[in-house]
């Protein structure tokens, strides 16, 4: 797949596909009508006989039967378009041209846009290249994929924009479509060593795999105490390190939960509620995937990712609620539940990041069922210590369509999480599982760090597919996170 943006769209334009977009001011812009004059007002003629509109999300396809270069012209409507909607756009267009067999594409819509021109023609790009992941890694025979070459008209006031945008999102994409991949990968192919090795491919950035005897000897008690149930797959704490060429403004840790499968351990998962979770290890996932694309996109803040990944599994070892572990900096935990492990792998990462001195913590987490029952799969909760960061992230998040919705983490909450026998018990009562979760991590944050934590349960896998994302891994957070570091 290549994107590359032109400033001049000719009449005599050659392509498989011409991409106009139209909406209610169509009769207006100039390149429709030219091709709507060359083409005997069939597109004109369309729109009026379908009583299209030129709402977002409206298609149409036309065989241009030879009057133009172009075999085919798509009109895609684009009233009123937000960001998202040019990226619905940019997959129906790679949707199309994969079923008409298509491979060139020069792409007109950017005048429609209602937002600014550069950040459509980076939207259109995400949805080009995101529509067109797949996930094939274990079919007997591959499925055709489509090379579609496209060409994004901007005029002259918008070229210079564009096309660094364009440069921008296709290193995104792939960091997004490496998280997809790392989440698809079934846990036994994805074990934590795997995982580790797969950070420690990327260019770039310094990275350290601890091994068992490491994580032991920093007394992660949390960590290990999940991690002991596994005897055939050995927990790893992965760091990967960021530094910009010139001094960095802020230092930024992120640590993604890297459970890379939840059996629920002795407290047992039902068989359904079990077989999606080789996805929870998404937030490590999406750390990686962003980690992958900071050598090329250079932001000026030091970022650093950690992960303590481990499967969640029985054994003759594995914890059993009950047991009391000891994290890193001392505070004991009762283990009520062994399925709320993601927390415990969490407090020590959380702990260890927090050497470094970051300036702002970011933690992504499939933490809690809790979440998607009160937000579904459309939404990410986020929590945190410092309002100016959630506000900083929800609005950045509106812009990336992955959205965010903030729950509170009210003190008084605090008591449910209260143990006869030790500092913390790892679960709260039957209500609020996901903010009682957001506390219980909050225990080992400082307040000097700024610090949210994204429950990405519900849109980190997805069971029914999206313009521009097939079902399994998404990849979410991993754009998000990327506007947040270069916003810096
Ligand atoms: N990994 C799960 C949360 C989850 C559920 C993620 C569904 C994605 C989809 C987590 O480890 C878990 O099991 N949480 C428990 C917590 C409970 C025991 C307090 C849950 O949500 O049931
Ligand atoms: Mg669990
Ligand atoms: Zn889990």
């Amino acid at each position: 797949m290549t994107v590359t943006a032109i400033d001049k769209v000719n009449l005599t334009e050659k392509c498989d596909l011409l991409v106009l977009g139209f909406s209610k001011k169509i009769s207006k812009d100039s390149l429709f009508k030219k091709f709507d004059a060359k083409l005997k007002g069939d597109l004109s003629k369309l729109i009026k006989k379908n009583e299209l509109k030129g709402k977002a999300g409206e298609s149409k396809l036309v065989y241009t039967k030879g009057k133009l270069n172009a075999d085919y012209v798509l009109l895609c409507g684009l009233d009123d378009a937000t960001l998202e909607d040019f990226r619905n756009t940019g997959s129906c267009i790679h949707k199309t041209a994969h079923a008409n067999k298509l491979t060139t594409a020069t792409i007109a819509v950017l005048d429609e846009s209602s937002v600014d021109a550069g950040e459509a023609a980076g939207a259109l790009t995400e949805g080009l290249d995101l529509g067109s992941y797949q996930f094939d890694e274990f079919f007997k025979k591959k499925p055709k994929k489509t090379n579609l070459k496209s060409k994004i008209y901007a005029d002259s006031k918008n070229i210079k924009a564009a096309r660094a945008a364009i440069k921008q999102a296709k290193v995104v994409c792939e960091g997004v479509n490496l998280a997809r991949d790392l989440v698809n990968l079934p846990a036994y192919n994805m074990t934590p060593v795997e995982l580790g090795k797969r950070a420690q491919k990327l260019s770039g950035i310094t990275v350290k795999v601890h091994n068992y005897a490491a994580i032991k000897k920093m007394k992660m008690g949390a960590f290990l105490s999940v991690a002991r149930g596994t005897t055939e797959h050995p927990p790893v704490l992965i760091e990967m390190h960021y530094k910009p060429k010139t001094k960095a403004k802020k230092k930024i840790a992120l640590v993604g939960k890297g459970v890379t499968f939840d059996t629920g351990g002795y407290s047992l998962k039902p068989p359904k509620a079990m077989d999606t979770m080789k996805c929870d290890m998404a937030g490590a996932a999406a750390v990686i995937g962003l980690m992958s694309t900071l050598a090329k996109t250079q932001p000026n803040v030091e970022v650093s990712g950690y992960v303590a990944a481990t499967e969640n599994v029985v054994s003759g070892h594995a914890q059993k609620p009950g047991d009391v572990c000891i994290a890193m900096d001392g505070t004991s935990i009762e283990v009520m539940n062994t399925d709320a492990e993601g927390r415990l792998t969490l407090a020590d990462a959380l702990l260890y990041a927090q050497k470094q001195n970051p300036d702002v913590m970011i933690d992504m987490a499939t933490l809690t069922g809790a979440c998607m029952v009160a937000l579904g799969q459309d939404y990410s909760a986020i929590m945190a210590n410092n309002q100016e960061l959630a506000q900083e992230l929800l609005s950045i998040s509106e812009g990336t369509g992955e959205n965010l919705w903030q729950l509170p983490l009210p003190d008084a909450y605090k008591k449910q999480l209260k143990s006869p026998i030790a500092d913390l018990q790892n679960i709260g009562g039957p209500y609020g599982g996901t903010i009682t979760a957001g506390l219980f991590l909050k225990h080992f944050v400082k307040d000097k760090v700024k610090w949210a934590h994204l429950d990405i349960a519900g849109p980190s896998f997805l069971d029914a597919p999206k313009p521009y994302c097939p079902k399994g891994g998404t990849g979410v957070m991993v754009r998000t996170l990327s506007k947040y570091v270069h916003s810096l």
